[in-house]
């Protein structure tokens, strides 16, 4: 795998960019810090155990649906085939789809986007243990990822686009619209994009799996504090925030919190910033939309793409929908 060096911010400007985002985010109502932070190391590593949990089914739930569907999934991409799976993870979704390509006898080509380093060197081993795929990795959001992608595509062929584990949940309706908007837009007809969505399931269920009794989401929530303990050199004391989740029935999301126990003032010098709490006051990390399978054909629709198929794993009510290019 290469990784692109012009990809790779260096350490000083991520902090700067870090440093202005916190900033504006801490200074807003309600105090709020963006999700993709959540994802450094220990983050992308506490995520990846929270996978394993018998609580949080969505990535076993995928991997079912990818075992047993996979052939049908690859069936309307022609060759040569590209595979561009934004947010990488392990790789090994990405890996479960390049094998039933591999009966075809041609070379496939993966891109991998994900802003984790670890989470690239992951599934680069992952994907470096077949031999028909070959790999780029690009440390880089998702969009510019994908032009990147787009951009060393080959002429003929198509790209089948991957955005599963129910990413497209954190952004919020009309940044999920957006999104799907820039996605068509890098694509050709012929191409596909499978979506993988959690659905609207019982509240019981949703706080299990973000309020583990293991603490594993607790902890994923307050490693955002000691990213900035570590990289703007804050004073969070991890002890006087808890991790609340909240079902926001209206709104249809999951929602994580960090809540002051106490009134306090934080300091983060390198955001030249002081940040006071009240008692209870939160910090509002993250939201997890959850959809109906429904909702999400017509959401794809309704950016120009043509819903192909749909597979959904009854057990955990979760829902990959393959949309192709017309
Ligand atoms: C990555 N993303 C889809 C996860 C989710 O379910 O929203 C992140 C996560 N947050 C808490 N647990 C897992």
């Amino acid at each position: 795998m290469t990784i692109p060096v012009s990809a790779q911010p260096p350490p000083a400007e991520a902090v700067r960019d870090l440093a202005e985002e916190v900033r504006r985010d801490l200074a807003a109502t309600p105090k709020q810090l963006q999700s993709k932070y959540l994802y450094n190391g220990l983050g992308s590593a506490l995520f990846e155990a929270i996978c394993h949990l018998p609580w949080y089914r969505i990535t076993r739930a995928e991997g079912r649906l990818l075992a047993r569907f996979a052939p049908e999934i690859v069936a309307p991409v022609g060759d040569p085939v590209t595979l561009t799976e934004l947010g990488c993870g392990s790789g090994e979704k990405l890996a479960m789809i390049a094998e039933a390509l591999r009966v075809r006898r041609r070379p496939v080509a993966v891109h991998l986007i994900d802003i984790s380093p670890s989470a690239l060197e992951l599934s680069e081993r992952t994907l470096g243990a077949l031999e028909h795929v070959s790999v780029v990795g690009h440390r880089a959001t998702y969009e510019e990822g994908l032009r990147h992608a787009a951009r060393q595509r080959p002429a003929r062929g198509a790209m089948l686009v991957l955005f599963l584990g129910s990413n497209i949940g954190n952004f919020d309706p009309p940044a999920a619209r957006e999104f799907l908007d820039r996605i068509r837009a890098s694509l050709r007809p012929g191409d596909g994009l499978l979506l993988g969505a959690d659905l609207v399931k019982p509240e019981p269920d949703l706080m299990l799996a973000y309020d583990d009794p293991l603490g594993l989401t607790a902890a994923f929530n307050k490693n955002l504090l000691l990213r900035l303990n570590t990289e703007l050199l804050a004073d969070f004391d991890l002890d006087a925030f808890a991790h609340r989740a909240v079902w926001n029935a209206d709104a249809r999301r999951m929602e994580m919190h960090l809540v002051s126990r106490r009134a306090q003032t934080v300091r983060l010098p390198r955001a030249g910033l002081e940040v006071s709490f009240a008692e209870g006051e939160a910090i509002w990390t993250e939201s997890s939309y959850k959809y109906d399978a429904a909702e999400m054909s017509a959401l794809g629709e309704a950016r120009g793409f043509r819903r192909h198929a749909q597979w959904i794993d009854p057990d955990a009510l979760f829902a990959l929908t393959l949309f192709l290019v017309a």
